[in-house]
């Protein structure tokens, strides 16, 4: 992969602000890198735009401005200005929003059984460092989600967040033992009705001493595990009431053992969370070595979908009333009622891909065009000729969550998609 290290020195200035000022004032990593590991370009910035430019941000406190994000002079940057728009918004602070009211009952349930015990930081700035956002958790240097695929880069040394481990190490070299961290973190994605590039998540931190675990007669790393588990089976019945559990074993380049918890919910197991015994590599980095941890990071979505009954990803970000006032301050589980389902509208295109051609750039592209009126991308048929080309159909579904869309729209959207998907991706329409 090629890197250029072209930074302004305003952004610099800006990013040294936001990572050092902001902050003290999201696949899971196992099995949600979907995509495969190619380097796919970045997508050349479009001219025409359906949304209004947002100039700049506030990030807690803090104002970014949109030529220090989204910068066309640097061709590692990916940010499209959509991306850029959701920076300052934090849906996690907000008492009456789904996510912030999830957020709040996992702070009580930490409150009441670990009083004063976690500090809770949720407006740590979400453009970090890609130490801070691999390097610092060990992610590898050829983990696909390094990819310019998987991850929004600024340029080649800042990102947006992918998840809110990024921020572990920083905040145990300042000395935090016990914390959780909230937060909006980026990924690009394909689209479906769970999907959507920016969501939160809460990252969960606790460090023993050996007096500790010495007392337990265990081994360090079995009592840390034994603690973790119980405290997040108590997390899960505490959101979900008496449900089903199980333990999965799996993989995080932070933790070993690395465990997922499933609920069993709808007649179906669901992954809520991932967690583990933290790396002893990454506690010795910040001045631990004597010391054992466990970490977690839960997606606030996903847990806000099934508690709330939420259908859509995209209803998160909706401003309209009809979905805003069913939510109250402190109210868990309030079953969300649609306020009508509007038609969908599919539309397919066929195209041959080039090399280069990626799912997540696609998607981009017609995310750029459509916004939040599409609801889903699905290849839905595939196929490589005699002379190796290779083949996509792509059903797009355009479906508004607030107002029918007329055909004349939907046609139009459309026709901008194939005008940028050749454009923009080197394809050949069929
Ligand atoms: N960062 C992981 C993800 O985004 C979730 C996670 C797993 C966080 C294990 C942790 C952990 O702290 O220990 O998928």
């Amino acid at each position: 992969m090629t890197i250029f290290s072209v930074q302004s020195t305003l952004f610099t200035r800006a990013s040294v602000a936001l990572l050092s000022s902001n902050g003290l004032k999201r696949f899971s990593f196992a099995s949600s890198f979907s995509s495969a590991a190619v380097y796919s370009p970045p997508l050349p910035k479009t001219k025409k735009r359906r949304f209004p430019i947002v100039s700049a941000v506030d990030i807690g406190g803090v104002t970014v401005a949109r030529n220090d994000v989204v910068r066309d002079d640097d061709p590692t940057n990916n940010v499209p200005d959509s991306i850029f728009s959701k920076l300052g918004m934090q849906l996690h602070r907000r008492d009456k929003h789904p996510i912030g009211i999830i957020k709040n009952a996992i702070y009580d349930y930490f409150e009441s059984n670990y009083a004063k015990k976690f500090e809770t930081f949720e407006d740590l700035s979400p453009i970090v460092t890609t130490k801070q956002n691999f390097d610092d958790v060990l992610v590898p240097a050829d983990h696909v989600s390094r990819s310019l695929n998987d991850t929004y880069y600024v340029d080649s040394q800042t990102v947006l967040r992918c998840h809110t481990s990024a921020h572990q190490a920083e905040l145990l070299r300042k000395g935090h033992r016990r914390f959780l961290v909230t937060g909006d973190v980026y990924r690009r994605d394909s689209i479906d009705s769970t999907h959507y590039p920016v969501f939160h998540q809460m990252e969960g931190f606790c460090v023993f001493s050996p007096e500790d675990w010495n007392e337990s007669g265990k081994d360090s790393t079995l009592y840390a595990a034994e603690d973790l588990k119980k405290c997040l089976e108590g997390l899960a019945r505490h959101l979900f009431g008496a449900v089903e559990m199980r333990w999965v074993d799996t993989y995080f380049p932070f933790t070993e053992p690395s465990f997922e918890l499933e609920i069993y919910f709808k007649e179906d197991w669901l992954e809520v969370l991932g967690c583990g015994v933290t790396e002893q590599r990454i506690l010795k980095q910040s001045g631990l070595e004597n010391n054992v941890a466990w970490a977690f990071g839960l997606g606030l979505e996903r847990l806000a979908m099934v508690l709330f009954d939420i259908p859509d990803i995209r209803l998160f970000w909706s401003d309209d009333e009809r979905f805003t006032s069913q939510f109250g301050k402190g109210e868990l589980g309030v079953k969300f009622k649609p306020f009508s389902k509007y038609p969908p509208c599919y539309k397919d295109i066929s195209f041959w891909i080039s090399e280069s051609f990626t799912e997540n750039n696609f998607c981009e592209v017609v995310r750029g065009i459509a916004g939040d009126l599409v609801e889903e991308v699905k290849l839905i048929d595939s196929f490589t000729n005699k002379k190796g080309m290779t083949s996509h159909c792509y059903r797009i579904v355009f479906r508004s969550m607030e107002r029918s869309l007329t055909d004349e729209e939907v046609n139009d959207l459309q026709s901008k998609v194939r005008d940028e998907v050749q454009r923009k991706l080197n394809v050949e329409l069929r």
